[in-house]
């Protein structure tokens, strides 16, 4: 159940109850792509580093170790040592960026696994009986996520059989939902939205996605390509269309300045690698810009990544030893900047809710994005 606490503007906090705790939003959602974030940081530092909901994907969990045995085990909660809220995504976006070879039908898609080459098939049922044996406590809905290269008339096609994927995955996820040995009997589904640059596509999907009332709408297949402008005119054009009272997730996004904009256009979930990727090469978030910590100017340093933060890295080191463990290749280097940076990442969305709250949130905004702007002294 999410409940809309307060707006200012577009911008909404709310509150998302769910079997595994309430989620505060707007939320950043710490991608552990296979049930662990990489740079070596463990179940124990998420709740360190304030994390809400962790992301894993249904694809690769499928392909290496397999949610058959992960059920076995007792569902990804279990396995993985987490007691909050797990999302999983559906495999369809991994499906189109991972995998070579494909061939999209209407009953799904067959395509070759990334690590072996071997044949697999996924469409809605599948990715539904995957997630369910994974027993996340949001499951997002089998879609297809066209190149934003693709013509008007590709995208619509698409679209059209995203629709009919995500009725499919409706009718499957209540029979899993009901099955006497499901790991998580009180799944919930999200719906996504499709459609390209081509803003009256979605509108009309968004549309008819909403008539199915699922649990929260998801907008995907931005940040594919397209300029940051345009994604966020989409977004101008397509969160009015879906729900208000349902949560709102932009799949895959992206920088602390693409949240601050979205958070003012409506969205309240994200979900992006840059700051696990960033920091495992030395690339560390801070209200003043990112820092490359390899840079020779910081071989003295003896300030924290960002002066005040509360990050395991910075409570502890300068910037100078994280240097140096990062130019000795010791793994604590990147596993430190990963660490700040999903800190910095999920103590945004904290000052965010706080904005929201304190109906500033325009002033927030501007703010904030200029410090990002205004290198330190
Ligand atoms: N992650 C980022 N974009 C997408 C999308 O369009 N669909 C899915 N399933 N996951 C995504
Ligand atoms: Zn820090």
């Amino acid at each position: 159940m999410y409940k809309l606490l307060t707006k200012d503007g577009m911008a909404k906090r709310g509150e998302f109850e769910t079997v595994h705790g309430t989620i505060q939003t707007p939320v950043f959602m710490n991608v552990g792509t296979v049930g662990a974030i990489k740079g070596a940081v463990s179940t124990d530092d998420l709740r360190t580093i304030g994390t809400q909901v962790e992301l894993s994907n249904t694809y690769h969990l499928h392909v290496r170790t397999g949610d058959k045995l992960i059920k076995e085990f007792g569902g990804l909660h279990k396995f993985m040592g987490w007691d909050k809220p797990i999302l999983t995504d559906s495999g369809g976006f991994q499906v189109f960026s991972l995998s070579g070879l494909r061939k999209i039908k209407e009953e799904g898609v067959y395509f070759q696994s990334h690590i072996d080459g071997h044949h697999i098939f996924m469409g809605p049922e599948e990715s539904m009986q995957i997630q369910s044996n994974l027993g996340s406590t949001i499951a997002m809905a089998f879609d297809e996520c066209p190149s934003s290269r693709a013509d008007r008339t590709y995208i619509q096609n698409s679209v059209d059989r995203t629709t009919r994927w995500l009725e499919r995955c409706k009718i499957k996820m209540k029979e899993l939902n009901s099955l006497p040995d499901t790991v998580n009997p009180h799944q919930m589904l999200f719906g996504i939205n499709q459609g390209g640059i081509f803003a009256d596509i979605r509108v009309e999907h968004a549309k008819r996605i909403r008539e199915l009332d699922l649990d929260g709408y998801a907008i995907g297949g931005l940040a594919v390509g397209e300029t940051h402008e345009e994604m966020y005119h989409i977004l101008d054009e397509v969160v009015p269309y879906l729900p208000e009272e349902k949560p709102t997730y932009l799949m895959g996004v992206g920088t602390p300045a693409n949240i601050i904009e979205a958070v003012d256009r409506g969205v309240d979930f994200f979900d992006c690698v840059y700051p696990s990727r960033n920091g495992r090469h030395g690339h560390v978030y801070t209200h003043h810009g990112k820092l490359n910590l390899f840079n020779k100017k910081f071989e003295l340093d003896p300030r924290p990544i960002e002066e005040g933060c509360q990050c395991p890295a910075c409570r502890t080191y300068s910037r100078a030893y994280i240097r140096h463990l990062l130019k000795a290749k010791e793994m604590l280097g990147m596993r430190l900047c990963v660490l700040h940076n999903l800190y910095f990442y999920n103590h945004l969305m904290e000052e965010i809710r706080g904005a929201i709250e304190a109906h500033r949130y325009k002033e927030f905004k501007k703010t904030t994005l200029e410090g990002f702007l205004t290198p330190e002294e």
